[in-house]
């Protein structure tokens, strides 16, 4: 215990005296810079290559950065084949690594009165894009019992906040008035963004301790429910920030005032790319183009589509309004020509609906009660998020891949190769995204949900045995939803070697047809059985 605590210190120490010195000699009275990431990679700061027992940080952020996570990476992306075929096509003028247009979410490219010493470019997106500029706060941070909040005061962004932490990802993996991907950079060969803030943050992988600890060993909040809390804040957050960038993209908002509207992004990609078949197959005619005219795409609800169960949930009055408020997005949007002022007051009386739900998530406890009747909407409504958007349909199998996978690595069920399989049937409902199948989807979920049941039934009765007293209809369901969230948060516990998006997000071979831009509109390819 001594042993640790004085190498501890001793590291502290050292790390301050590496750090102060040249940033106090090239910092003071200066505006506020950017650094690079070298400055974070001493081994007694946050590059050392295991985490450092007795912690409260685990100081290794630095590896695991440069070593497994994609964002060191993200320069590289736009060095390679398809980069530069996008450059091409968009007509950049220049090479994807030398457009602005790119490094501005592929690298930390501050203007040059803002980089505080030379840095590579080609490190990709490092530690200040997402805690911000860090002169004026690197050295003082490293002094023992120095505040996170002073840091913050200082330029550091507040990602412990897990709303302004979903703020800082969405800047890039939705897009802000400054950079954003539209059809037309989706067209070239990007890969459309979507998100989740659990998942993705797990895949990234977290280099910090979930929970959170104030000194080692003393978690400050229950662990049981971070994974939940950050799953339905974050989707809170990312319907906001999507609603806004709705609204300046109605209103012609964007920072190169190139117009474009309608905007083919905010549409269900599927929509305009799917395959014909024969009308007596068609499930489109068979449902009926609810809402709008046959023919016109619909706007892409999916970040709504689920969400809003949870909302109705936890915030019924906010929830009323904005579900009104959507409803008049979704119509407006599913026309062809529709008409950018009433989106874009629709869309902005519906942000801040959701941003008050999110805070409230934010600062929610989270239990089994209010879990189990929100999980309970989710899984009742599997057929209107199946119909909805294949968007939609890929959250659910998403979810559904991820949990199982993290639940059998502990305890294999009986029939897991059953379980596996009627799994892998929700993830090739999605291989081919121009032939997705709205019901056949729907029946799949149904399929899924009973073997799971089955093996639910065999597994675990004696944990779930309290939750068979306590409620009577609809158990199967909710039992499986149940284990579900149970497994959630244990799943951010071996995020690294977990397949969580990762297996078919990250594939760059055969078979990755959003990656290569050969048609495919970015949805998953399965890559096998990972359990
Ligand atoms: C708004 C931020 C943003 C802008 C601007 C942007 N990208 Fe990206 N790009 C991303 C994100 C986020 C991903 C990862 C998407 C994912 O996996 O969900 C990505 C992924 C990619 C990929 C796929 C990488 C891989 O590992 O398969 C390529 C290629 C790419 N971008 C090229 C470009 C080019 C070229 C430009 C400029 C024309 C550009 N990007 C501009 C955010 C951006
Ligand atoms: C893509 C965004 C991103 C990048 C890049 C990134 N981080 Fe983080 N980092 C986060 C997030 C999100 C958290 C979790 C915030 C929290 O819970 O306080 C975090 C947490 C941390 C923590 C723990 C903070 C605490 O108080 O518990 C440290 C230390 C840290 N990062 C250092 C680094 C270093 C060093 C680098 C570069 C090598 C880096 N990060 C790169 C997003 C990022
Ligand atoms: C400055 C822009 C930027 C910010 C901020 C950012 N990302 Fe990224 N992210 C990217 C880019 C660009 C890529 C694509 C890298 C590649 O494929 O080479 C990416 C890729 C990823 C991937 C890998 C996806 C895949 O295809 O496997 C995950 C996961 C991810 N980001 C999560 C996050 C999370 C979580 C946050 C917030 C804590 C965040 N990102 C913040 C730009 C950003
Ligand atoms: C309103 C109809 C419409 C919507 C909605 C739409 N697209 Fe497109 N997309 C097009 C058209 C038209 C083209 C050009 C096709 C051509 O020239 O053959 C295209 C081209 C593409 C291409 C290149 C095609 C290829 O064969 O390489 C990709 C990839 C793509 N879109 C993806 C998407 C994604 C992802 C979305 C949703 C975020 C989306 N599209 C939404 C109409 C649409």
């Amino acid at each position: 215990m001594s042993d640790t605590s004085n190498s501890c210190i001793l590291r502290v120490v050292l790390c301050a005296w590496l750090i102060t010195i040249p940033a106090l000699l090239s910092a003071q009275n200066e505006p506020i810079k950017y650094i690079g990431p070298g400055s974070c990679a001493a081994t007694s700061c946050h590059g050392s290559v295991k985490p450092i027992a007795g912690s409260r940080i685990l100081q290794n952020e630095y590896s695991t950065w440069i070593i497994k996570d994609k964002h060191s990476r993200a320069y590289q992306a736009l060095t390679g084949d398809v980069g530069e075929r996008m450059a091409h096509i968009l007509k950049l003028g220049a090479k994807a690594e030398e457009a602005p247009k790119c490094l501005a979410c592929h690298s930390l490219n501050p203007p040059p009165e803002q980089r505080g010493r030379a840095f590579e470019i080609s490190e990709g997106v490092s530690c200040e894009n997402c805690h911000g500029p860090a002169s004026a706060w690197l050295g003082p941070h490293t002094t023992k019992s120095w505040a996170h909040e002073k840091s913050v005061a200082l330029g550091m962004h507040d990602t412990r906040d897990v709303i302004h932490r979903t703020e800082k990802c969405l800047e890039c993996h939705l897009g802000t008035k400054s950079k954003s991907v539209d059809h037309e950079m989706i067209a070239a060969g990007h890969p459309d963004l979507y998100f989740e803030l659990d998942s993705f943050s797990a895949v990234m992988p977290r280099h910090w301790k979930v929970p959170r600890e104030s000194e080692p060993g003393k978690p400050v909040e229950d662990p049981a429910w971070v994974g939940v809390r950050e799953w339905s804040t974050g989707q809170a957050v990312q319907l906001r920030v999507a609603l806004e960038r709705l609204t300046w993209r109605a209103k012609n908002e964007r920072a190169d005032k190139k117009d474009v509207w309608p905007e083919y992004s905010e549409l269900s990609c599927v929509a305009c790319h799917h395959a014909l078949g024969a009308s007596k197959d068609s499930w489109r005619q068979e449902h009926g183009y609810i809402g709008r005219r046959p023919g016109d795409p619909a706007w892409n609800s999916s970040r709504y589509a689920v969400f809003r169960l949870l909302a109705k949930q936890i915030d019924s009055a906010n929830a009323l309004e904005l579900d009104r408020q959507l409803l008049t997005v979704s119509n407006e949007m599913s026309k062809l020509n529709a008409d950018r002022n009433a989106v874009a007051s629709a869309a902005s009386a519906a942000a801040p609906l959701a941003q008050r739900i999110a805070e409230r998530l934010a600062a929610m406890q989270f239990d089994q009660a209010v879990a189990l009747r929100m999980l309970q909407r989710i899984s009742d409504d599997a057929e209107n998020i199946a119909l909805a958007d294949e968007r939609a349909a890929e959250q659910a199998a998403m979810a559904l891949d991820s949990l199982y996978i993290a639940y059998s690595k502990d305890s294999k069920p009986s029939n897991a190769a059953e379980v596996r399989a009627a799994i892998n049937g929700l993830f090739q409902q999605l291989e081919n995204p121009s032939a997705y199948n709205a019901d056949q989807f729907a029946s799949s979920l149904r399929r899924q949900n009973h073997v799971s049941n089955r093996f639910i039934d065999s597994s675990v009765e004696s944990c779930t045995h309290w939750i068979f007293r306590a409620i009577d209809e609809s158990i199967r369901n909710m039992v499986l939803w149940v284990i579900v969230l149970a497994v959630h948060d244990a799943a951010a516990a071996f995020a690294v070697d977990s397949p969580r998006l990762g297996a078919w997000r990250s594939c760059a071979g055969a078979g990755c047809g959003a990656r290569s831009g050969n048609g495919g509109v970015g949805a998953p390819r399965y890559s096998g059985d990972q359990s």
